[in-house]
């Protein structure tokens, strides 16, 4: 290998970027270019940027996450994401920086539309169809913000300070199944700090937990400038530094080896991991078609079709009847806001507009158009009189109502969920001048609805990317029945969100202080109305559920229904399969997400769905093993088409992998009493004596009650030697070596 011969100097630079967004060359491979994504290929032409400033080649701008996500289906994702990779090899890309897998900790988080969810199951299906999707045309995935990175409020410094269970449970639940499945190429560190150290300065993530206990091949690169010390990020795992730092940090590292302060492996280390970067570029076998941007604008459009989300159809307003006249509202229905601003802006080869669209399958139905509001979201009165009179003219009011460009974007967290005030009074006053009103709506992150929430039907569309005016058309018409599904829960008011109280931090921290009760964990735990569930979402069609069969394995918890299409559209349901366990040894959520399946029927049709709900998705952390435990107990399972639309539920009993924790002196005599032996002798230690037979009657007692919460070794002093150490010590061996103490023993 041509390394071999390198000087200390020329093997530090491999680890530092070439430019903007290429690598150096390693072992006589190519450099590998490195170009944003992830709903579309943002490869820069001149003027470097990660702002998403310096405009890019044209490429298909496919729905940003928060549409994409909304269609619950890891086939498409798969799809789309081989399509932006057929884009990235026309291009000469090796890696697509891609996809956003953090989890949309807060409503308020600034760049939630890149993300998929507030779920870590739904994020790990979606984010490992995508991966593998990518990867399959020889490009590589960057799984990205490795990790906790919630919030863009301070993001380069501030620390998510998150409690063990929540960060494994909930913030790298989705990381691990990625990596373990789709084995990503490589993942990127993200700028900010977990628990007070940077992530890409953490030994702890990059090489205990990804690298370690995920078995990760690939290679680490830093967020976009998201370097400190050079040195402590390689050490811990970081390898490569993007963009380069004009061989400011190559210098460090070859420095740090000759004084002894990193040893030279990890630089050789780093340079294999780009070396092998670079053969997997070179070595993946030339496509096997000539790319097709037509038919990945047609993509483009059936992926934004089912995005959509059906929040409300009432009185079967939707689908619009043929002919009905049409006054189309709103700045967006004509300058359609099709995705989210910063690293993430794709340059679209094309885009579909609402109101030409709408035009199309309207054919010679009357039809009138007017902006109510300007695409910054401001109006004026005469905007929204003109709008209302047209209004009442129509049979129905289409009003194109959301979130302007300027009110969320990468770099700044939204200070609340509202839309503009102005598109808030165009809404109410068109509504009362035309009770048909249907609302088409833009956002990134969820908004409150406020007096949306009235109006006879509305259309959920996030951002939906190039093809989404095609798209809304079509759903409106019925060309296309909706399938979407709300991936985050709307509040009723943003104060309701289980993050509230502690969002964006304070002094460079920030506390999870909601713990594992992220998105509907936490509004179903508080008993909180909300406007939309999580999972939410309408069709045409009706279906209905029935025969829940379930079974437990190794593998994890079977789950069978049957689904049926009992209106008389074909359209695609949703089924969804959320868990409790109603006696658990430590905290749950009222429900989880566990599995999902996609199914398209014709009316009256039925069909099995058999879903597995993965063994490692029912465990639990427990921070005191140290590990993920599945705990012996009943686990409930529910089908439903919501998290707040359970329609079938079944118990079944799942064989857990707890190991005994032994007991210590700071374990209780409650947890002692829980063994065998720790009985007979707490019993026949009770005050005033007690025989063997009474034992039972001995733990029921007042006094063992008072008694039950003491750690043994207060125990000893309490009573004055009169329990003595080490007769305690003994019946702690007993306890520890008989049956083993079990779960619930003594914390750490
Ligand atoms: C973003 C990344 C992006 C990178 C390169 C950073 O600011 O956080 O998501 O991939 O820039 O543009």
């Amino acid at each position: 290998m041509a390394r071999r011969s390198v000087n200390l100097d020329e093997k530090a630079a491999y680890a530092d970027g070439r430019g903007f967004w290429n690598s150096e060359p390693v072992d006589g491979l190519p450099s590998v270019l490195f170009s944003d994504g992830p709903h579309g290929l943002r490869k820069q032409q001149d003027g470097d940027d990660h702002l998403g400033i310096s405009q890019s080649v044209p490429a298909t701008c496919f729905p940003p996450a928060a549409g994409l996500a909304q269609s619950w289906s890891p086939e498409l994702l798969a799809r789309v994401a081989g399509a932006i990779g057929r884009e990235c090899r026309a291009e000469g890309v090796g890696v697509l920086l891609g996809p956003g897998v953090n989890i949309r900790r807060s409503p308020l988080g600034g760049r939630n539309f890149e993300y998929f969810s507030e779920d870590p199951v739904l994020t790990a299906a979606l984010g490992t169809a995508w991966v593998r999707g990518l990867q399959v045309q020889g490009v590589g995935a960057s799984v990205k913000h490795f990790a906790a990175n919630n919030q863009e409020t301070d993001r380069q410094r501030s620390s998510s300070d998150v409690a063990p269970r929540p960060l494994r449970e909930v913030y790298l639940r989705a990381f691990q199944r990625i990596i373990e499945e789709a084995r990503p190429w490589t993942v990127m560190a993200s700028y900010n700090r977990v628990n007070g150290e940077y992530a890409g300065e953490s030994s702890f993530l990059l090489d205990q937990v990804l690298r370690g206990e995920w078995g990760f091949d690939g290679l680490v690169v830093s967020d976009w400038g998201g370097v400190s010390d050079r040195v402590a990020a390689a050490a811990a795992g970081l390898d490569l530094e993007m963009p380069g730092s004009s061989g400011l940090g190559a210098r460090a590292l070859a420095d740090a080896v000759r004084v002894g302060r990193l040893p030279e492996e990890v630089l050789d280390r780093i340079a294999g991991r780009l070396a092998g970067l670079a053969r997997r570029v070179a070595d993946a076998p030339a496509p096997a078609a000539p790319l097709d941007l037509a038919g990945h604008h047609a993509l483009a459009r059936e992926a934004a079709t089912r995005s959509i989300v059906l929040l409300r159809n009432t009185g079967g307003i939707l689908p619009l009847s043929p002919g009905v006249s049409l006054a189309v509202i709103g700045a967006f229905a004509a300058e359609p806001r099709i995705q989210g601003a910063g690293s993430s802006r794709v340059n679209p080869t094309h885009v579909d507009v609402p109101l030409d669209e709408i035009r199309a399958l309207a054919g010679n139905a009357d039809l009138t158009f007017s902006g109510g509001f300007n695409a910054d979201g401001t109006s004026s009165p005469a905007l929204i009189a003109e709008a209302v009179a047209a209004a009442g003219k129509a049979d129905v009011a289409l009003v194109f109502a959301g979130v302007p460009a300027g009110l969320e974007s990468e770099g700044w967290d939204r200070d609340d969920i509202e839309l503009p005030a102005a598109q808030l009074e165009l809404v109410e006053a068109v509504h009362a001048a035309n009770h048909r009103t249907v609302v088409v709506l833009t956002h990134g992150g969820v908004v409150r609805l406020g007096p949306i929430a009235g109006t006879a039907a509305i259309l959920d569309c996030a951002l939906l990317g190039q093809g989404g005016g095609r798209a809304i058309a079509e759903v409106l018409f019925g060309v296309v029945n909706p399938s979407g599904r709300l991936t985050e829960t709307i509040p009723l008011r943003v104060e309701d969100t289980p993050s509230y109280l502690s969002f964006p931090g304070e002094h460079g921290h920030v506390t999870y202080g909601e713990g594992i009760f992220v998105g509907y964990r936490g509004y179903d735990a508080r008993c909180l109305e909300v406007a939309y569930p999580f999972g939410h979402g309408l069709s045409y069609t009706t279906f209905a559920y029935s025969g829940l069969m379930l079974s437990a394995g190794p593998a994890g918890i079977t789950a069978t229904i049957t689904v049926t299409n009992t209106g008389d559209r074909a359209g695609r349901d949703v089924p969804q399969f959320y868990v409790a366990v109603p006696r658990s040894a430590v905290v749950r959520p009222p429900l989880e997400l566990k599995a999902f399946a996609g199914v398209e029927l014709e009316p009256g049709e039925s069909t099995q769905v058999t879903v597995l709900l993965r063994a490692a998705d029912l465990a639990y952390w427990d921070a005191r093993r140290d590990r993920w435990v599945l705990e012996t107990a009943a686990y409930r399972v529910s089908a439903g088409a919501s998290s707040r639309d359970l329609r079938l539920t079944g118990d079944v009993d799942v064989a857990g992998d707890e190991d005994p924790i032994p007991l210590t002196m700071r374990s209780t005599v409650g947890e002692l009493a829980a063994t065998p032996a720790g009985q007979r002798f707490v019993a026949a230690f009770r005050p005033g004596g007690a025989d063997l037979d009474s034992v039972s009657e001995a733990l029921g007692s007042d006094a063992f009650a008072a008694m039950a919460a003491i750690p043994l070794e207060r125990m000893v002093r309490m009573t004055g030697g009169q329990l003595d150490e080490e007769s305690l010590r003994k019946v702690l061996d007993a306890a520890n070596t008989a049956t083993g103490p079990g779960d619930g023993a003594s914390a750490r």
